[in-house]
């Protein structure tokens, strides 16, 4: 993908200090060469050799020089919460990316987005509206890219999977949303990492969904994480509005736990899509992980 005798060089837009970022470090950092865009300084990115460049994507007016010898673009910078004040910006500043991208000649340009949600949502939630805006405009260029759409992620500290387990271990109990019929399929953030490399590395113009391995019913998934602390499964159960109210009321609180959308989402039954195929190795399966965060957990004997 690059000028022979010459480390590949990609434009890493996010960085490399969120969660996906960590795990495309670690994939990609051995034989490529990383230019990371972001706004807080990561430290494990100066000691490896990784040339940050301070910025905020929405405010970039001229990406040119910041492409210059760039032969992939990847992007994760998005909020997880906020007005369309916060999206409207950066979604503006991520299509100059695109369009100078195209203009410059980039060979590769892959953007991480998300799964299909409710219509209403997808109508309606800028967090959602805008990230599309991005999705659409990548679509319309004419790059080679491909927009990867992982379903909800999991690794050391992440905000989902490791939080309903402090949450557990802290109460000994945990909301059941609705009647936790619905499903989920957890995908290992370093197993994301992994397929953005192939998708990096093999050409076309795609848009592909990444599940992991395993499709949970959402509450055995949750009887799963209260196995693996020893601990026996105790709901309080909400209805489907009470669960909405409960999300609501942490938001007004300033409690970035779970958000009114995330709620949603869940209970809409969409995410539990299929597992990415096209790996070298299988997909990690999320118990593992539930396990050694379990034990993280306990207090050492004696
Ligand atoms: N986590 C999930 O379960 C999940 C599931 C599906 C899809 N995704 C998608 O995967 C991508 C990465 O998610 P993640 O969970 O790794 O998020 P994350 O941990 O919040 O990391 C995102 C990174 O983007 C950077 N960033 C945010 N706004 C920026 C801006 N305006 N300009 C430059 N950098 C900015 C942040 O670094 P600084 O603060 O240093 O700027 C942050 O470290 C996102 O597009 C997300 O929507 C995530």
């Amino acid at each position: 993908m690059s000028a022979p005798g010459r480390r590949p060089r990609m434009l890493v837009v996010g960085g490399t200090g969120g969660l996906v970022g960590r795990h495309v470090r670690a994939e990609f950092s051995r034989d490529w060469t990383i230019r990371s865009l972001h706004r807080h300084p990561v430290p494990e990115e100066a000691s490896g050799g990784i040339e940050w460049i301070y910025g905020d994507a929405g405010t970039v007016r001229d990406w040119a020089p910041l492409l210059d010898k760039v032969d992939l673009v990847l992007n994760l910078a998005w909020y997880r919460t906020g007005p369309d004040r916060r999206f409207a910006p950066l979604a503006e500043g991520l299509v100059r990316l695109i369009r100078t991208s195209e203009a410059v000649g980039v060979r590769r340009f892959v953007h991480v987005s998300v799964p299909d949600a409710p219509e209403r949502l997808e109508t309606g939630l800028p967090y959602l509206t805008r990230k599309r805006e991005v999705d659409r405009a990548l679509e319309a260029s004419r790059l080679s890219y491909v927009i990867v759409r992982p379903t909800l992620l999991f690794a050391p500290r992440d905000v989902l999977l490791t939080v309903m387990m402090r949450t557990m271990a802290r109460y000994h109990r945990f909301p059941m949303f609705g009647d936790g019929e619905y499903h989920v399929s957890p995908i290992a953030a370093s197993d994301v990492a992994r397929i953005l490399r192939r998708e990096a590395e093999t050409p076309g113009r795609r848009n592909v969904t990444a599940g992991g391995p395993e499709r949970w019913r959402y509450r055995d998934l949750t009887d799963r994480i209260f196995r693996a602390l020893g601990r026996p499964p105790k709901y309080f159960r909400l209805s489907h509005r009470s669960s909405v109210r409960l999300a609501r009321l942490l938001e007004v609180f300033g409690s970035s736990l779970l958000y009114v959308y995330e709620v949603e989402w869940l209970l809409s039954d969409m995410l539990g899509i299929p597992p990415y195929e096209g790996l070298a190795t299988p997909l990690a399966p999320v118990t593992p992980f539930l396990e050694s965060e379990a034990r993280r957990r306990r207090p050492p004997p004696g």
